[in-house]
This record gives C-alpha cells, structure tokens and sequence, in this order.
C-alpha cells in the first residue's frame, strides 16, 4: 500500500492527470488496490481473472468445493454503498462476497444514512472505512469513485474502493464480465482476437459500453462498429482513446448491415435518466436499433448477443430461446468474475487455483 503513486500526490495534482496516469497511480507494486477504472486492465490480468473466475465456478459446484471457497475471506468485511438504482450488479457482488465467506453490509438510501443529515461524501465513506475492508459504490457522481480513492489513500484506513458504476463515464466490473462472457463464447473459435464487437442502442451515456470498448483494446485485431442514432453516438473522448490506441472502429446507422459482420451484437437500453428534458429520448426514432426476430436469420451462425440488463424493448423476448442469445449467461458471468477480482484483490487469487487444480486430478 505503501506503493501506491496516488498517495504521493495532491488532490489537484491527481484530478489533472489524464486517465491512463491516474490508472497507473491506483497500483500497488505489481498488484492493482482500487478499480476505478477499466484503463487498469491489460491482457494479462483480464486472462488471468477470466481463469479464476473458471477455477470459482468450478470449485463452487461441490460442498467441499464451496467450503473451500468460503473460507477464502471469512476474515473480511464488505460494505456495499449503492446510491444509484441496482439489481444485479448489487446482487452479484453481494454473491460474490457471500461465495468467498465475505461478510456484507449495505447503504441504498442515502436518505437512511447520515448524508442526508448534511455528512460529506468525504466522511461517510470514511466511516464505512472505519468498519469495512472493501468498498464496493455505485453512484451517479462521475469522480466521485476517484475522489474517495484518493481519501481513503490517504488516511489511515485505506481500504480498496470497486467501482460499481459511476455516473455516465465508467463500470469496470460490468466490462469484466462482458470480457468474460466473450472469452468464454469464443473459446473454441481462436479467442477474442480478430472479432467484430457491434455496439447498439445510447452509447453516448452507457457507461458499460465505454468501459468495454477500452477492454476490448487489449484484444488484437478486433474491430468495433458503434451503431446509434447520431444524438447518442460513442463521445468523442472513447474514439480519441480508440484512435491512439491504434484500434480499428466505425460508427454506422444501418442495424441491418453492421448486423452481418457482427461476431457480438451488445445491445444497450436508452438512458433516459440521464434527459436534460423529461420526455427527451422518446422523440429519437430508436426503433430501428431493436433485435427483432427476423434478425435472427441476418446473424452469423456462431455470433453471440449481450446486453447488460436492465433491458426494455431492445430485444424481443422471443430471442431469447435462441443459443446465440447468451445475456442470462452473460449476468451469471457477473457473480463469478466479481469474486474472482474479490479474490484477486485479497491475494487469495493462488490458493483458489491450487484448490481448483487438486479437486481436478
Ligand atoms: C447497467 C448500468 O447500471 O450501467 N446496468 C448494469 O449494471 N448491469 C446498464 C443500464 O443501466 O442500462
């Protein structure tokens, strides 16, 4: 801990770094603290979190197994700390934590907690410091994640934060389990490498679909299609970052063309919480970006869709029964890969895969 760049730097000097500086602060030695961010996560360790996860699965199939596994963090507290609407994120870390023996405790109303007696952000989380190991937030205050990092960094009880989604801008750990999801699905077509990822639906204000597009960067050869009405199109920051990294991606307005090419289709809901003016999006004609089932003939025949959930009418339900429709499997995914980086984050990451290889034999 005492490594970590972020605690040798101002608040100011911290907020003005440029993103891949400020992931780079948030590791400590070798081994990453906080995870604020997807720019945190190269090929390596998303291989390596992607074998654990398997190695969790697998382990918690048997009594012995799950034994096992819940006495990985018996020794350990979690505070959950939700601000922002949730179901599965919540509750797949939640299981992830109860699947590695992790106590947990939770904040969903700030309107119950000392906030809404006029607390800072500052000292609430501070207090959940004071009785916690691991901060799992999610809220809709871009930075806000960051800015407790840097807190709790410098204090006496730096505790990791995880960032379950913060505002419009970023949720790594749903990017992980969409990596996951994806490395599993190709696993018997050559990997993730070389792979058309379309992305479909408001990826002006999805965060999951910005974190995702800068994971998949660490993929080779892989192209990514954005396809949106031009009012929620990719922002312009996720291209330049796209551009520098020398990534290879289009931005198109034809659902049925891209279709086509698409190895993964990941479609997103609209994110109207986030309309300047109520009724805003629903004047934006975004029919025509849903998956319907006759675009189940279009697909190619070993593509895969995604969608983070919550869902509305992006997907017909009737797609569901269709092998390539792997979105239930995909938030399954979510509860094994959080405890992988649970896992990961305690060190424990050795010991699960020892005991995973010694059941196997
Ligand atoms: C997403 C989110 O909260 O950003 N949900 C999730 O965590 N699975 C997507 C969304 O709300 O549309």
């Amino acid at each position: 801990m005492d490594d970590l760049p972020v605690t040798k730097l101002s608040w100011a000097a911290f907020e003005n770094l440029d993103l891949i500086e400020k992931a780079a602060c948030m590791c400590d030695g070798g081994r990453e603290y906080h995870v604020l961010y997807a720019q945190q996560f190269g090929r390596e360790r998303l291989d390596h979190l992607g074998r654990l996860a398997t190695a969790i699965r697998r382990l918690a199939k048997t009594k012995d197994g799950m034994y096992a596994l819940r006495n990985m963090l018996p020794h350990k507290r979690a505070m959950l700390y939700f601000a922002q609407p949730s179901s599965r994120t919540f509750l797949s870390f939640d299981a992830a934590c109860q699947i590695l023996g992790m106590p947990v405790a939770e904040v969903r109303d700030t309107s119950v907690s000392s906030e809404f007696k006029g607390e800072s952000k500052e000292d609430t989380v501070r207090t959940f410091s004071s009785y916690f190991d691991l901060i799992v937030m999610r809220t809709q205050l871009e930075g806000l994640a960051e800015r407790m990092a840097w807190v709790l960094s410098n204090s006496e009880r730096p505790v990791p934060i995880v960032n379950a989604g913060s505002g419009k801008d970023q949720h790594p750990t749903q990017a992980l389990l969409d990596v996951y999801t994806l490395q599993r699905s190709f696993e018997d077509q050559g990997g993730i490498d070389g792979k058309v990822i379309m992305f479909v639906g408001d990826l002006a204000r999805g965060r999951t679909v910005r974190s995702l597009a800068w994971l998949l960067t660490n993929y080779d050869g892989v192209r990514q299609v954005f396809v949106a009405p031009p009012e929620l199109q990719i922002g312009a920051d996720v291209q330049a970052l796209l551009d520098a990294r020398g990534v290879e991606f289009r931005l198109a307005e034809d659902f049925d063309v891209s279709l086509r090419e698409a190895d993964a289709v990941y479609m997103t809901r609209i994110q109207d919480e986030w309309d300047s003016v109520t009724g805003e999006s629903r004047r934006i004609n975004t029919g025509r970006f849903h998956f319907q089932p006759r675009h189940l003939d279009i697909l190619k025949s070993r593509a895969v869709i995604m969608h983070p959930f919550p869902r509305r009418q992006e997907i017909d339900p009737v797609v569901d029964s269709d092998p390539r429709a792997v979105y239930w499997r995909q938030m399954r995914n979510g509860m094994w890969i959080r405890a992988a980086l649970i896992a990961d984050l305690f060190g424990c990451d050795a010991q699960i895969t020892s005991d995973e290889q010694h059941r196997g034999e």
